[in-house]
């Protein structure tokens, strides 16, 4: 069996992914921590990129290393690793990759992220510490599933959040947003203010004024740059720390947004995360 999807981006979120794994293992290995890596939407341990994406040319049509495999393979490792993923073929599937595995704990489950992510939240203990990746194919999971994640302290966040999606379902000119689309902004987004805080007053040139009849519609949405600002400030009034987004495109058009979101409130925890992210930004910043 095989899982198509993503591009060149997909590769680019990897290595972000890699490099903080690595850091935050070697962080904290001496603490007396139990350390999980949490994958709430896993796959299946290996992709193959979408041919029909108007893929940058570099990107072999070969099968990648996924996020699953990226964390099992860092070293010294994770104590715990819980793989999660909806789709029964790709549990099947990581419940074989943990036979690859007999050294590593490894949970697998086939649950809603949006239902897994509070249960492993409250299950959390004094002295757990976790990295959390939440990784979907566009808007399946839920605002209100980011305050569990923020409420317990213990959990750094990697979350891929959908722009494309969120700019295909917001027209420029705010006519014709579709009901569905409409729960489904309030549901990813979390607020069903989304369209007072997305839509502003257009500016007008002054000769409207004596032609009224052919004023257009009087709000367009907000550009690429204040979407993602807006998105980091309501994130920010969940978590302690919120770094700036990789931006994640194809072929210059912007597809997601790659936060790193810290629960911790000491300011050690945000210093030296702030530090990481910035190192992750000089490198591999796209
Ligand atoms: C973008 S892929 C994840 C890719 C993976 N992180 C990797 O690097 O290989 C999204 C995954 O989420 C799963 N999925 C979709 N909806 C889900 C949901 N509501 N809860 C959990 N998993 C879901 C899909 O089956 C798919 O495997």
């Amino acid at each position: 069996m095989r899982h198509t999807f993503g591009g060149i981006w997909t590769r680019n979120k990897l290595e972000i992914l890699d490099d903080y794994l690595r850091f935050y293992v070697k962080a904290l290995q001496n603490q007396p921590f139990v350390l999980h890596y949490v994958d709430a939407f896993a796959g299946m341990g290996t992709h193959r990129p979408k041919e029909n994406e108007g893929q940058q040319a570099i990107l072999p049509m070969e099968d990648l290393v996924g996020s699953v495999r990226v964390a099992l393979d860092v070293e010294p490792g994770f104590h715990h690793y819980h793989f999660n993923d909806l789709s029964e073929d790709h549990v099947r599937e990581l419940e074989r990759i943990k036979q690859e595995y007999p050294g590593k704990k490894i949970h697998v489950t086939q649950e809603d992220a949006n239902i897994f992510v509070p249960h492993f939240c409250e299950a959390m203990s004094q002295n757990d510490r976790a990295v959390l990746l939440v990784d979907p194919y566009n808007t399946e999971f839920d605002w209100i599933t980011l305050k569990h994640i923020a409420y317990t302290g213990k959990i750094d966040l990697w979350l891929l959040f959908p722009i494309s999606v969120v700019l295909r379902m917001t027209p420029k000119d705010g006519v014709q947003i579709r009901d569905e689309w409409a729960t489904k902004l309030e549901r990813l987004l979390g607020t069903s203010e989304w369209k007072e805080e997305l839509y502003k007053q257009k500016e007008k040139p002054m000769y409207l004024d004596m032609f009224p009849s052919k004023q257009g519609a009087l709000e367009e949405r907000v550009n690429v740059s204040a979407l993602t600002d807006w998105v980091r400030a309501r994130l920010s009034q969940e978590f302690c720390y919120v770094g700036t987004p990789f931006l994640l495109r194809n072929n210059g058009k912007p597809l997601f947004l790659f936060f790193l979101a810290i629960t911790n409130p000491k300011h050690a925890a945000r210093e030296l995360a702030d530090k990481m992210h910035a190192h992750l930004q000089r490198t591999r910043g796209c």
